[in-house]
Order: structure tokens, then C-alpha cells, then sequence
């Protein structure tokens, strides 16, 4: 039968006969796919992948640093670590709009990692973690609505800048499928069932204006968020959960002084695709424990709210 083991087995076979001899670029999210597809063309062609991992400054507490560590100590291959936080911060600063602050993200991507590509001799491919769903979106998506919700261009339009061919190992995969490759390949759990993050990262989770000051603040939030849903094994039985920052202060009280600080929105979701979802019905006392988390740990934030809105007719993110 169809097994897992049968499909790494398979996959590497046939990578290593489409790539013969070429070197592979790779762009490391974090996330579980990008992961996978790294360890299994690391199988295949060894150092002729190259992976590189970009800091946009606007990932959030240890996005990352646990899968380049993980990498590193398992595997002996290349891995680049940009730090290019300035870069993208900079050029955020003062952006409200969310379509521009993910073009600016998407675009300087492009830009960050073309370049660190480019410094990389004889390079051929783009491996991207596509999967079957993402396959099927846009596909759809050409009879379907003409309207943009969100604008998704990860590396969106660098295959053909470059000139590069793209391979896609896991384009025939569902995401629980994605994760019981990942088992196969031993990979910890920690990773292989780590939320999705969005590729303009908590940007899209600050509403507003976007300060090195109020992304410290959501991180420590959101840090907590990912804490406690982890204690409890609610991580795993949800598709994503996170802090949101609001633009909006509100007045408190704490010990005999007023406070006047942020509001931080708990959006926490079952999905199977991300394309419905509905608010997960997390025990209260969960939800307890992070607002009285967040409320005494981060200064900043005096108030925690609920998200309980169901996709479609909201999204996921709320921009
Ligand atoms: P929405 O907010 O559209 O999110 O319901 C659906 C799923 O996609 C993620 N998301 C993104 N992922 N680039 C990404 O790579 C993006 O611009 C982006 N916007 C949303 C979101 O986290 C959810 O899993």
C-alpha cells in the first residue's frame, strides 16, 4: 500500500534523477513544509541545496531559530542566516495599509533573497513546499473571483526573474500528509506541528503602524499564546492561534493607578485548508490563563478580547 516511507523513499529517488548534478536554492520559513522539503532534497542531492533563511524582523519569538538550529545540528548542509530586520523595518515604517505592508515584505524578499542567490555559483532550481491545495487555489482562482482578498506572493514571481526552474516535491500532498512525511523523517514535533505562519508575519498582526516598540510588545503576547496552548495540548488540536495587536487604547486599573495601554485580540482557529475556519472552542479557563498572562506579563497591553468570528465572512489574519 501506500505508505509514507514509500513516498520519501520514492520522492528522493525521483529528485535525484530530475536534478542530476544541479544545484538546488531553498527558501526556509520556519514552517513545517519548507522544512520537509529541505530534508528530503538534502537526501537526494546533499550540498547542492542551499537553503537560505531570511529575518524579516517581523517574525515572532524563536520563528525560525528552532528549525536553522535543528538543521544545523542534524544535517551537514548549507544554510545561510540573513539578518535583514533594518532592511524590511525601515522601509515598514509608517505603512498602514495591509496590502502595502505585504508587498513590502513579498518584494523585499524577492530582493533579499535573489541576491543571496545569486551569490551562490551555478544555481538551476527553486524548491518551494507548494502543496496540493495551493495547487488547486490557483488554479480556481482563474474562473473564479477576479478580486484580490489577500495578496499571497511569498516568492511569488522569482522563478522567472532569476531564470530558475522551480521543483516542488510536495505539490501532490495535503498538510497532514505534509506532517506524516515529516514524521518519516524524523523530524521533533515541535516542528512538525508548528503552526502556519504567514509570510508577512506579525506586520499583518499589528494593526497599524508597525513600531520595533509595539512588535516587542505583541511578541511577549503572543509568546504566551503559543505557551499555553502548548501546555494544555490545545496547540496541536488547532490550526493556528495567535495574538493580535489592536490600535486602540483603552483605560484600566492595576494596584491604585489608572492605566491608559493596547488592546490584544486572541484569534485562535480549526481549519483543514485555511480556506473556512471556525473559532476554536477552547476551555475558558485556557483563555483564562492567557489574559491573566498577557495582562500581568506585558507592558503594554490592559486588555485581552476574544476573537469569535467564523471564515467566511471574516479571514483568518485581520489583514
Ligand atoms: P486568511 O487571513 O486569508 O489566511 O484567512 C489564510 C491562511 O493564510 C495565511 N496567510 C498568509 N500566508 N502569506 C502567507 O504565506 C500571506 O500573505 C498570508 N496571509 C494570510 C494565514 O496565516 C492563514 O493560515
Amino acid at each position: 500500500g501506500w505508505t509514507m516511507a514509500s513516498f520519501v523513499e520514492a520522492e528522493v529517488k525521483a529528485l535525484r534523477e530530475k536534478l542530476g548534478d544541479d544545484h538546488v536554492v531553498c527558501a526556509l520559513s520556519g514552517g513545517v513544509d519548507s522544512t520537509v522539503v529541505a530534508v528530503l532534497l538534502h537526501k537526494a542531492i546533499g550540498k547542492r541545496l542551499h537553503c537560505i533563511f531570511v529575518d524579516n524582523g517581523v517574525l515572532r519569538h524563536n520563528e525560525g531559530d528552532e528549525v536553522v538550529t535543528y538543521l544545523r545540528e542534524h544535517f551537514d548542509l548549507n544554510l545561510k542566516y540573513v539578518q535583514a530586520q533594518d532592511l524590511f523595518l525601515d522601509r515598514l515604517a509608517g505603512v498602514e495599509d495591509p496590502e502595502q505592508k505585504r508587498k513590502i515584505i513579498g518584494y523585499g524578499f524577492i530582493e533579499v533573497f535573489e541576491k543571496e542567490a545569486k551569490a551562490i555559483p551555478g544555481v538551476k532550481w527553486l524548491a518551494q513546499g507548494t502543496l496540493y491545495p495551493d495547487v488547486i487555489e490557483s488554479v480556481s482562482f482563474k474562473g473564479g473571483p477576479s478580486v484580490v482578498i489577500k495578496s499571497h506572493h511569498n516568492v511569488g514571481g522569482l522563478p522567472e526573474k532569476m531564470d530558475l526552474k522551480l521543483v516542488e516535491p510536495l505539490r501532490e500532498l495535503f498538510k497532514d500528509e505534509v506532517r506524516k512525511v515529516a514524521y518519516e523523517l524524523g523530524l521533533p514535533e515541535s516542528i512538525i506541528w508548528r503552526h502556519p505562519f504567514p509570510g508577512p508575519g506579525l506586520a499583518i498582526r499589528i494593526i497599524g503602524d508597525i513600531t520595533r516598540e509595539r512588535l516587542e510588545i505583541l511578541r511577549r503576547a503572543d509568546k504566551i499564546v503559543q505557551a499555553e496552548l502548548k501546555a494544555s495540548d490545545w496547540y496541536r488540536k488547532v490550526w493556528q492561534g495567535f495574538a493580535v495587536l489592536l490600535p486602540l487604547k483603552t483605560v484600566g486599573v492595576m494596584g491604585d493607578d489608572r492605566t491608559y495601554e493596547n488592546v490584544c485580540a486572541l484569534r485562535i482557529v480549526d481549519s483543514l485548508d485555511a480556506m473556512t475556519a471556525d473559532w476554536s472552542r477552547v476551555p475558558t479557563d485556557i483563555l483564562a490563563r492567557i489574559s491573566n498572562r498577557i495582562i500581568n506579563e506585558v507592558k503594554g497591553i490592559n486588555r485581552v478580547v476574544l476573537d469569535i468570528s467564523s471564515k467566511p465572512p471574516a479571514t483568518i489574519e485581520w489583514e
